[in-house]
């Protein structure tokens, strides 16, 4: 079994405040995209690695990844992403090799993946399952609404139960075929903000794997101070 990884970077991290795209600002020192690299080539199952580079500069994340190198073992394709995140996942997938079998979907934006959870995910794939995903219980009670402009008072329309509910993460884990398929028949826009998502509406099985604290995604400023200190207590 052959297994790749694709990691969409093109995002321009909006939320994150004015800057670098997203995956390109640094994390001790080191740009996000090339911690999220190193934690997928970490699992020796990855045998090659695609990344959906901002745009505008494809050419300067190709540098930029071959100035950090990775294990000879593992290979790297860069590809310009496109303006959604699913369409710069189909682009990473236009751009694997051949004769992979299992691919994992990984945002840039959870550079502290642990490889535990990277190997566990590969693991339940190769077990069979078509789509895996690493998911953690809420923190917080979730209710859903009524959207309204911004400035008026939302009404709730309800609360789920909160037991019943998981916060997905990344890397995804697929059959390549299953994923392939689901990114055929799912037409942009329809709004599945994860690739499992997609795989959901081919009617095959998704299953949950722990995730990991450490796997969050960094979304807005206060993730950033966060992943800092995560990564200088690993220092430590
Ligand atoms: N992504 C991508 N192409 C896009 C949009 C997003 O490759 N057109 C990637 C991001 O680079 C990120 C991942 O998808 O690694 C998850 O997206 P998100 O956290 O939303 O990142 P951004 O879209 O960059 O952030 P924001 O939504 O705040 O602009
Ligand atoms: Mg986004």
């Amino acid at each position: 079994v052959r297994t790749a990884a694709v990691i969409p970077a093109a995002g321009l991290g909006v939320r994150l405040g004015p800057g670098a795209p997203k995956a390109l600002r640094t994390l001790g020192g080191t740009p996000m995209l090339v911690h999220a690299v190193r934690a997928m080539a970490a699992s020796r199952a990855v045998t090659h690695i695609v990344v959906v580079a901002p745009q505008d500069d494809p050419e300067g994340v190709r540098r930029l990844l071959d100035a950090h190198p990775l294990a000879d073992r593992t290979g790297l394709t860069v590809v310009p992403g496109g303006t959604t995140r699913q369409e710069s996942v189909r682009r990473g997938l236009a751009a694997l090799p051949d004769g992979i079998d299992v691919v994992l979907v990984h945002d840039a934006a959870r550079p502290l993946v642990p490889v535990e959870t990277v190997d566990a995910v590969i693991a339940a794939v190769r077990d069979g399952a078509p789509a895996v995903v690493p998911a953690l219980p809420l923190a917080d009670t979730v209710k859903q609404v009524e959207p309204r402009p911004q400035g008026t008072p939302e009404p709730v329309v309800g609360t789920p139960e909160r037991s019943l509910l998981r916060a997905v993460q990344t890397p995804q884990g697929f059959d390549l075929p299953t994923l392939l398929a689901a990114h055929e028949i799912v037409v942009e826009g329809e709004g599945a903000t994860d690739d499992a998502g997609l795989v959901e509406r081919l009617g095959k099985p998704v299953v949950l794997v722990p995730g990991h604290e450490e796997a969050f995604k960094v979304t807005r400023p206060l993730d950033l101070v966060l992943a800092e200190a995560v990564l200088a207590r690993r220092r430590a």
